[in-house]
């Protein structure tokens, strides 16, 4: 059952410290084919996911977990970042994400949706994939499923910022050698090392970030 989730999600749900169902679609066909999808009205290729399924399937799971908060996968929906995604974790009981496939689902399922979210400008042929993306990444921020909670203050995007750069042994590697800062044991120089770091890794590679991110603290 657990094959298809990654280490951590996995090793989080043995724990008991989250919980994920999948409810496949087709149990909430139409007629003896259990047809979830039909040809679009006004013409066009492929195919649409029928509105009666998904709402069968949503109020099924609602009824048997109330208040969850309802999540569509679509690559129309807002862009997901870290702030999403830690108001995601804060959700209780928990969420319900609908993931549709095929070309496109009938514009009416959107009206039991909560919040629509899409992974990033590009497109996917379903929803899963972007499900299982927001699973790990919430997954991570549960209370008790990362080792190191600290970790979390200091990755990427959680001042708003990219990660400062990362070395361990060797101290020099084919010539490649850790920046002197890091060996010399000041930590107070090393934090001031690694917040500029940031700032300039920031700058170079995603000045997008820039104006949101968190102003420098002071010294
Ligand atoms: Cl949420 N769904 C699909 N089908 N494609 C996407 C996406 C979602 N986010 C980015 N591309």
């Amino acid at each position: 059952m657990f094959a298809p989730w990654p280490g951590m999600v996995e090793r989080a749900h043995a724990a008991g410290l989250i919980r994920i169902e999948a409810h496949p679609l087709r149990a909430h066909g139409l007629g003896a084919y259990r047809q979830v999808d039909d040809t679009p009205y006004g013409g066009g290729s492929g195919m649409v996911l029928r509105p009666e399924p998904l709402f069968a399937a949503v109020e099924t799971v609602s009824a048997a977990h109330p208040g969850l908060w309802r999540v569509m996968l679509t690559p129309d929906g807002e862009p997901l970042n870290q702030s999403i995604v830690r108001g995601l974790a804060e959700r209780r009981p928990g969420l319900l994400m609908i993931a549709g496939r095929y070309e496109g689902i009938d514009d009416r399922v959107r009206t039991i949706a909560d919040q629509e979210l899409s992974i990033g400008d590009y497109v996917l042929s379903g929803g899963e994939l972007a499900a299982m993306v927001i699973i790990e990444a919430v997954a991570r921020l549960i209370p008790g499923v990362l080792g190191n909670p600290e970790s979390l203050n200091e990755e990427s995007f959680s001042q708003g910022l990219l990660e400062y750069p990362h070395f361990t042994r060797p101290e020099d590697f084919r010539g490649m050698r850790v920046p002197e800062v890091l060996l010399s044991g000041d930590h107070q120089k090393i934090r001031a090392w690694r917040e500029a770091e940031s700032r300039a890794r920031t700058a170079n590679r995603r000045p997008d970030l820039l104006p949101a991110a968190k102003p420098r603290p002071k010294p």
